[in-house]
């Protein structure tokens, strides 16, 4: 796992700590914030310099060096409007900012959390700092290591106590997202399906257990759908089951992730643009392995059920056919039309076992269409759910996690397009549009009436464009969504 810096709180002044860098709010219009008026003057400066790359906008950073002071740099960070300030906000900026220096400091100090003191407003600035510190060198050939050694959170006196209190919280959340980044971005040449399994084995907790089901037992236990998408590929498919089990819990949940290592589409293959950067298929199992590798250090209190669908899409003289008919664990046949869309397809089986293991709830997580980008845009997530309760749930843990994540409909009236004319049900239906609703009207063949919900990821997995503490490549998109709900349910 990516190594993380340690983080601390502190009430000491900024000017008197032994950093060499120093992060200071700044509101839209050059609006000095907590901190940043005793830094502008020992940098000699009498107000926020003028700069037409930075506004203080939420996000926006500007790099100083600091003559005369303690630290050799000061970063300026845009925390946006005074009345819009959220959680979020401080999250970003500290982010950007961190981002800004992160190949050059080592240790860092901000005055961020004062802005708005609260655990809330101390956690947010803890995660977007070890967010935006993060930087992936694994496959330079000279690798540097990550400089950012130490971040120091400046709080007001009443905060000493209580945001010392968070940091563990935002330190696990960090690095599991940290965590599912590097397994999103690390190339489809590195990790094939048993790669994912290795990865398991090797860093999650001893007192997690985890079962593999290789493709001999896939076979032999009716994983139809896993068999179906994986058979096209030189690396056999897998499905990981992962447990967590606290001493008493209150319920049990089942996460279900898409874990699909390559997407070319199979022999219904992708136009070379849209196959790009299909690495990032396997983000929905990411994001599981993620939550799951954080949950020891967390005090969550219920029992989770991991369980990835590992498959690559590929098209070969063996590969599944528009017009085959595999039989589903659950039993219900589908048929194939379009290879393309085989997340749908493990994920019957996955979901089908989830239900198996009785849990109180199950929440998916998929980069399933191309239809929830087009819906809700690259930065959100869509769900869809059968429980209002989870879907409230989920949401509000979205919320508080900073993750735009958007209600999108199960239209009953489209059912009846999955219909097909020789087996139980077709997979895809174009008739209606409405891509993603479809993709997730058949997932709900497979749970049953257990509460579920559905986290179409597509747009937020993969990052073309940095911003604020979200990078390029893997994300880590979800994984704090999950982890907040989590905790929040026990
Ligand atoms: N993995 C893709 C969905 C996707 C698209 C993820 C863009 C991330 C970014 C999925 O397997 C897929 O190919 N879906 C098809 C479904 C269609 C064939 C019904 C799509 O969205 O075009
Ligand atoms: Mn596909
Ligand atoms: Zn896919």
């Amino acid at each position: 796992m990516p190594d993380m810096p340690a983080l601390d709180v502190t009430t000491d002044d900024l000017l008197d700590l032994d950093v060499d860098t120093l992060v200071i709010p700044i509101f839209r219009g050059g609006i000095a914030a907590a901190g940043a008026t005793d830094t502008m003057e020992a940098l000699g400066l009498s107000g926020v310099p003028r700069d037409d790359e930075f506004r203080g906008k939420v996000g926006q950073t500007l790099v100083l060096a600091a003559p005369g002071l303690k630290a050799d740099r000061v970063v300026l960070a845009g925390l946006g409007r005074l009345d819009e300030l959220t959680d979020e906000t401080l999250r970003r900026a500290a982010g950007a900012a961190l981002r800004a220096v992160a190949a050059k400091a080592k240790r860092v100090a901000t005055t961020l959390a004062e802005v708005n003191p609260g655990q809330d407003a101390v956690r947010a600035v803890a995660e977007g700092a070890l967010l935006g510190a993060h930087r992936d060198v694994r496959y330079r050939s000279k690798p540097e290591p990550t400089t950012v050694d130490s971040i120091t959170l400046v709080v007001p006196s009443s905060m000493a106590d209580a945001g010392a209190e968070v940091l563990p919280q935002a330190a696990a959340h960090a690095a599991a997202e940290r965590a599912a980044r590097e397994l999103v971005t690390a190339p489809a040449s590195d990790l094939g399906p048993q790669d994912l399994v290795d990865w398991a084995s090797e860093h999650l907790d001893d007192s997690i257990d985890v079962e593999v089901f290789d493709e001999e037992r896939l076979e032999r236990e009716g994983f139809g759908g896993l068999i179906a998408v994986g058979r096209g590929s030189v690396r056999p498919p897998r499905m990981l089951v992962a447990r967590y089990r606290p001493e008493s819990p209150v319920a049990t949940i089942a996460l279900v992730g898409k874990g699909i290592v390559f997407d070319t589409g199979g022999l219904w293959l992708k136009p070379a643009k849209s196959m790009e950067t299909m690495k990032c298929d396997m983000g929905g199992a990411a994001a599981v392995l993620a939550v799951m590798s954080a949950l020891p250090s967390l005090s969550v209190n219920v029992e989770v059920v991991g369980i990835c669908a590992l498959a690559e899409n590929s098209p070969s003289g063996g590969a599944t056919r528009p017009g085959d008919i595999f039989t589903a664990r659950n039993g219900k046949t589908v048929h194939v039309v379009n290879t393309d869309a085989e997340g749908r397809l493990v994920l019957a089986d996955a979901l089908s076992y989830a239900v198996e293991q009785e849990p109180d709830a199950i929440v998916d997580i998929a980069t399933l269409t191309g239809a929830a980008i087009t819906a809700v845009g690259k930065r959100a997530t869509g769900i869809f759910s059968n429980d209002d309760l989870l879907l409230e749930g989920l949401l509000a843990a979205a919320g508080a996690a900073g993750e735009a994540t958007w209600h999108l409909p199960l239209w009953d009236d489209l059912r009846e397009n999955l219909e097909s004319d020789i087996a139980d049900y077709e997979h895809v239906n174009y008739d209606d549009g409405a891509g993603s609703t479809i993709a997730a009207l058949f997932l709900q063949n497979f749970v049953d009436d257990v509460p579920w919900a559905h986290l179409d990821i597509a747009g937020p997995a993969f990052g073309e464009v940095e911003r604020g503490h979200r990078p390029k490549q893997g994300t880590g998109a979800a994984v704090r969504t999950l982890l907040r709900w989590l905790e929040r349910r026990g």
